[in-house]
């Protein structure tokens, strides 16, 4: 049984919590696998999807999560709704409610947003991202797909690339991948490190080619422009000869090293497309492996939140 019947952030995760995720992860990848890739597990049991920022992957890969396991599904997103005539989180989430929805998942664009709703509403919640703080299903998928591809995390050299200041993928991943035992690095411009990082137990290089021959693994991260009030590098193309991953590049450092990204990539900027879609690429399994890792989620969540039902 999961420790928590909400899913707020990786640091709220024990080591046990991740395990038992991916050992169910386990079992629905063998299930979508199937001619019939659906199981009753949450028939019955009502779900919205609470989208208040653009997604694509997270919340196809939910929705689709949701409907293999039998659920109901109900998607909300904020430019269709009465949030544009001023109601607050609470009052719309409370609506929801009250049309008996057992579960909540949420992207938000302000840090804490699902921890502040959990405080103020009974039902379970899923934070699918929560502006720069974290995105743990993200995370679980990508430390999911880092095992499947080199095996257990324990010693092995991670590394994290690009805009470590705006990315809630880079939080969670450091929490999940040293829950597992992972070493990790991070690399980007001085100004898109958050100051102190290294209290979190990472260590930071600036100098990508010493980085790229630490690691085993580089987790390749988006700039995020759209989290940027001000110009943190002079130009993306700068950007790019300093710290953009291509082929050129790899070659130099003479060695194989997995190469992922959360999405959504700029082909050109942060990474090549030679390297995107090459062979040691495993871009489209992180993809893959996010239904059924949210599928497991979604499930051990519920059973949790039945499990406190039934002892109060
Ligand atoms: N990786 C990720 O969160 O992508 P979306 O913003 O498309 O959901």
């Amino acid at each position: 049984m999961l420790s928590t019947k909400h899913l707020l952030g990786i640091k709220q995760l024990s080591k046990a919590d991740i395990e038992l995720i991916f050992t169910q992860a386990d079992h629905f990848k063998e299930v979508l696998n199937r001619p019939i890739k659906k199981v009753p597990s949450m028939r019955d049991v009502t779900i919205v999807n609470l989208f208040f920022e653009n997604s694509t992957r997270t919340r196809i890969s939910f929705e689709l999560a949701e409907k293999r396991l039998n659920a109901d599904v109900l998607n909300f997103t904020t430019s269709s709704s009465s949030v544009s005539k001023g109601e607050t989180l609470i009052d719309t989430v409370n609506n929801i409610l009250a049309m008996k929805v057992d579960m909540v998942v949420m992207r938000h664009p302000s840090p804490g947003a699902a921890i502040f709703l959990q405080k103020h509403i009974n039902a379970s919640i899923i934070n699918a991202g929560d502006g720069t703080h974290e995105h743990p299903t993200q995370a679980l998928l990508d430390a999911y797909s880092i095992r499947e591809k080199v095996g257990e995390l324990t010693g092995k050299k991670i590394l994290i690339v690009g805009d470590i200041l705006h990315s809630r993928v880079a939080l969670s991943n450091i929490y999940c991948l040293q829950k597992l035992g992972a070493k990790v690095k991070l690399c980007g411009p001085p100004t898109l490190m958050p100051q102190n990082i290294e209290s979190l137990g990472v260590e930071v290089e600036y100098d990508i080619k010493k980085a790229l021959q630490w690691c085993d693994v580089a987790n390749v991260l988006r700039i995020q422009l759209e989290r940027q009030d001000i110009q943190y590098f002079p130009s993306l193309r700068e950007y790019s000869l300093y710290y953009g991953i291509n082929q050129t590049l790899l070659n130099e450092i003479g060695k194989d090293i997995v190469i992922m990204h959360p999405g959504p990539i700029n082909r050109g900027v942060e990474i090549s497309s030679e390297v995107a879609d090459g062979k040691n690429s495993i871009i489209l399994d992180q993809v893959e492996n996010g239904v059924a890792v949210r599928m497991a989620v979604l499930y051990l969540v519920h059973q949790a939140s039945v499990a406190e039902l039934q002892n109060a």
